[in-house]
């Protein structure tokens, strides 16, 4: 139970990686709050769900400040929510391109910023950011979900700059091909999954809780001196 006495909070974490993440967290002893634009009643496994919507400054401002009032922190953020829309350039709206870029960056930099009163505060702060192997890689059509993903790696880089000598580590993970949420339609695909598996050194897609386990460690004591890096959990893609 290291992470006893902790709250933290996942975007994104009622469903998918999200989730695998929270329920990795909450198994360490954390409070965890997961919050999303839906959130169920009760979201189980002794999680919290509340509503907030990352696109939107104000709403997570709100959600930060619950949390504090009510669960102490938080200690540690997990700045996971994000959404692809696929397409190639040429067919790519400008609705669609602006939904990705203002849910995978600008909702991470509404995330962490809302999250720094509390964050600083708490010894040992951790900011954890969620970026993919799509981050690093092109994909033809994944332009905005590819831009956006390589703009969290810089942006949490700056912030784990800004943040060290305050003692908060910032850190991104980016999961490769992975058996949950928004990846099982990829490794569902008729004509794309074929072409990419043999870049899977592994042989295998990884599942969401080999994913939650980077997470865990970064948010837990053990990583203390591991600050600005990218984790890349892919095992091993060619
Ligand atoms: N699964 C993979 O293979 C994979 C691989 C690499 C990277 N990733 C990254 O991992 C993260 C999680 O992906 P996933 O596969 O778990 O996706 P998912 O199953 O589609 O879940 C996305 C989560 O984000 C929430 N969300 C979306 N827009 C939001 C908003 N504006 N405000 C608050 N919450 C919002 C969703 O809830 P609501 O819709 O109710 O708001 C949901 O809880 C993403 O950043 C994704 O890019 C995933």
């Amino acid at each position: 139970m290291r992470l006893h006495g902790r709250t933290a909070v996942v975007t994104g974490g009622t469903r998918g990686l999200g989730r695998d993440v929270a329920l990795a967290l909450a198994g360490a002893g954390a409070t965890v709050v997961v919050a999303a634009r839906e959130v169920p009643d009760d979201p189980g496994d002794g999680l919290v769900a509340l509503k907030a919507d990352v696109t939107a400054p104000d709403s997570v401002a709100a959600l930060m400040s619950t949390v504090h009032e009510r669960y102490g922190g938080p200690h540690i953020v997990v700045a996971n929510a994000g959404v692809s829309r696929p397409g190639p350039i040429s067919a790519l709206s400008v609705e669609h391109w602006a939904e990705v870029v203002d849910t995978n960056l600008h909702g991470v930099f509404h995330t962490v910023r809302a999250a720094l009163p509390y964050v600083r505060r708490a010894p040992g702060g951790r900011v954890i950011t969620m970026s993919s192997l799509l981050g690093s890689r092109a994909m033809a059509g994944a332009a905005a979900y590819c831009a956006s993903k390589a703009a969290v790696e810089a942006f949490t880089a700056v912030a784990a700059l800004e943040l060290a000598a305050e003692g908060v580590t910032v850190n991104c993970v980016a999961p490769g091909y992975i058996d949950s949420g928004m990846g099982r339609a990829l490794i569902g695909h008729e004509v794309l999954w074929p072409k990419l598996a043999p870049s899977l050194a592994s042989g295998r897609p990884g599942t969401g809780e080999e994913v939650a386990g980077a997470v865990l460690f970064l948010a837990s004591p053990e990583s203390s001196y591991v600050n600005g890096q990218v984790l890349h959990v892919d095992g091993g893609v060619r």
